[in-house]
């Protein structure tokens, strides 16, 4: 079945929605559940597609896990199989997450490669070299990555670039290594402290999570604990780009603002009034034009890729041009193709799009290619005057949850067709 969004577009947004807890820091959590012989408890879990794929890949491992509104109950007592097949990896990269703990747990793990993906070329390997540094042998066979190794001893690991995933699954595997790792260039977003936060409460010894430096100093075991998902700032930061691109006003609420502190900026600076506080934040948007604004995405604390597309659809309605530079995932701009159906002026050159303002677009049919892609494509239809069909709406129901409701309590006029 392949639902579709029917939304009638230009009504400003307005008013006030709880943010869900967040995705990202969701999935790894699920996975560190496989590092104990017990039962973890974790809150705040959203009703996403991505966490019922992340709880197949733990049931094939053996988890007993269970879903009630928002309360997640992972079993792992009775874990026995180390392996996460490609018809799970290739739904869901971040099934990727299993690797360090099977790993930690079993000594051995087979985990499928993910292949390829929307956002262009998204490589495993510092995953495995990490892997390989704390004592693995790792081989590739039938599209899978196979770990064995006797003894998971501690070492200094440089990343080349500060990957979230690979930062997580060498945090994971060195909790249980003998002696001290060091990550060196490790990724600092909020996705890597909640995890990090959680396997201290689990005994983990971890410090300067949040930094570029990270020590992790082995423990001989974990045990299971109850844990809260921090909020979803991407969910956050599309919601309050959607308010503003359809000059409206938004007060979001159990968030974390200091988690989206460069996208408060930037839409400061475009003319947004912004109200925050720690765990709420107002912005109004209402009877002005927004100014066009240059932004480049950046790892954590920095402007985040996943709000690039989303962005980008504000920037559309914008005085002016403005310069959208990629440098996390230089290929991700599937979403351009299906805004310049509406009417939308973007030119792309390399790792950049040009934007060029425009009064006003027109509603029209256009397909989701990914989450955030797809993010962008419901924001285009709330802007776009008359009526917009949103294919493929898969995708939102992976990362955004109660997506039509939110915006419906919003004013927006959406809804979701089954076909
Ligand atoms: C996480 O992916 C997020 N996913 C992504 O969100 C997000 O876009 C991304 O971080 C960047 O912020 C989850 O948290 C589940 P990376 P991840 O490893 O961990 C390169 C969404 O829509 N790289 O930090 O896979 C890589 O190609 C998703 O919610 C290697 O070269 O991202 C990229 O250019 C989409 N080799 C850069 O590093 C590797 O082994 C950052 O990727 C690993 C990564």
């Amino acid at each position: 079945m392949m639902d579709h969004f029917v939304i009638e577009g230009g009504i400003p947004l307005s008013g006030t929605i709880a943010c869900s807890g967040a995705k990202n820091s969701a999935l790894p959590l699920m996975a560190a559940a496989l590092l104990t012989e017990g039962v973890t408890v974790l809150n705040n879990i959203p009703d996403l597609q991505d966490i019922r794929t992340m709880a197949m890949v733990l049931r094939v491992i053996g988890a007993d896990v269970r879903f009630d509104n928002g309360r997640l109950t992972i079993d792992c007592s009775h874990c026995n199989f180390w392996e996460a097949p490609y018809e799970l990896v290739r739904k869901m990269r971040a099934s990727f997450y299993v690797l360090g703990p099977l790993i930690a747990r079993f000594r051995q793990a087979k985990v499928s490669l993910p292949g390829g993906c929307a956002l262009g070329p998204r490589p495993v390997d510092l995953h495995l070299k990490a892997m390989e540094q704390l004592g693995c042998d790792i081989s590739i066979e039938d599209g899978y990555a196979i770990a064995t190794v006797e003894k998971l001893i501690g070492t200094h690991i440089h990343l080349d670039i500060p990957s979230v995933g690979a930062t997580g699954n060498i945090m994971m595997t060195a909790s249980l290594a003998e002696g001290k790792t060091v990550i060196d260039n490790a990724a600092c977003e909020p996705d890597i402290v909640d995890l990090a936060d959680m396997l201290k409460a689990m005994g983990a010894n971890i410090e300067g999570a949040g930094t570029r430096y990270v020590e992790i100093n082995g423990v001989k075991g974990l045990h299971p604990v109850e844990w809260t998902v921090i909020p979803d700032r991407i969910e956050a930061g599309t919601y309050l780009i959607a308010a503003a691109a359809t000059s409206g006003t938004l007060t979001l609420t159990h968030c974390r603002t200091d988690h989206i502190g460069a996208l408060l900026n930037k839409l400061g600076k475009t003319g947004v009034d912004v109200d925050s506080n720690l765990d709420s934040v107002s912005i109004d948007a209402t009877d002005r034009k927004l100014k066009a604004l240059d932004i480049t995405t950046e790892v954590y604390p920095g402007f985040p890729t996943d709000l690039q597309a989303p962005w980008t659809v504000m920037m559309c309605m914008a005085v002016g041009d403005s310069i959208i530079k990629e440098t996390i995932y230089p290929e991700r701009f599937t979403h351009v193709q299906e805004l310049l159906r509406l009417g939308t002026r973007i030119t792309k050159k390399l790792n950049s799009i040009c934007i060029e303002g425009v009064d006003r677009l027109k509603g029209a049919s256009i397909m989701c290619s990914d989450i955030r892609a797809g993010a962008a494509m419901v924001v285009a239809g709330l802007v776009a005057d008359g009526q917009s069909k949103i294919l493929r709406i898969y995708h939102m129901d992976r990362g955004y949850e109660g997506m039509e409701e939110k915006l419906s309590s919003l004013g927006a006029n959406i809804r979701r067709v089954s076909e």
